[in-house]
């Protein structure tokens, strides 16, 4: 089965996350794509989607909401995952779930919505980003849980299985 991993990253964090979950994908036999939203991947080339986006000032970039919004109508027929990336220290902060994704969910019917902390590089930042990031005195740093992120792609795989034998 052909699975798409769809991906919305600004500075290349949730893209590394989503190269994770596709390399698991692969490794338990599926044949996973990585695409980033912008170059518009179309859904119905695939029998499963994972979509996943980073969070700047509590939203999902609009490029990943736009990419939504127009596929719609297939993603709805379709076994969906989301994730959102961003929190960011220890505890990662913030903890409330992002709207956009659960919105989403609830008009896809998306099997499982899934937050997982980001990663802050200010060398990587732009000038309004770095202000923004020290008004919220938000640490810098890489805050990515990679065993969370392994074990998360697991579950789809292991839920892929059952949809794959049906
Ligand atoms: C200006 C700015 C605003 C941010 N706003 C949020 C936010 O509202 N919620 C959140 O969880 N993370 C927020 N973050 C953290 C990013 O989501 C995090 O750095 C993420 O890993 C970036 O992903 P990317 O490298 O794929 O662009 C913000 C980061 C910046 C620079």
């Amino acid at each position: 089965m052909k699975v798409l991993v769809a991906v919305a990253s600004k500075h290349g964090s949730t893209r590394d996350i989503a190269d994770v979950v596709a390399e698991e994908l692969q490794a338990r036999g599926f044949l996973a794509d990585v695409q980033a939203v912008t170059d518009d991947p179309d859904p119905r080339d695939y029998g499963a989607v994972v979509l996943g986006s980073a969070i700047y000032m509590g939203r999902w970039l609009a490029e990943a909401r736009d990419w939504a919004t127009r596929h719609e109508p297939t993603l709805e027929h379709m076994p969906l995952w989301l994730f959102s990336s961003g929190p960011i220290g220890d505890p990662p902060q913030p903890t409330e779930e992002p709207a956009d994704p659960v919105q989403l969910a609830a008009v896809t019917g998306a099997r499982g919505h899934t937050v997982f902390a980001g990663k802050l590089d200010p060398s990587a930042l732009g000038l309004g980003e770095r202000l923004v990031t020290r008004i919220v005195h938000a640490p810098y740093g890489d805050y990515r849980d990679f065993a969370a992120i392994h074990a998360w792609a697991q579950e789809i795989a292991t839920e892929l299985d059952a949809v794959r034998v049906t």
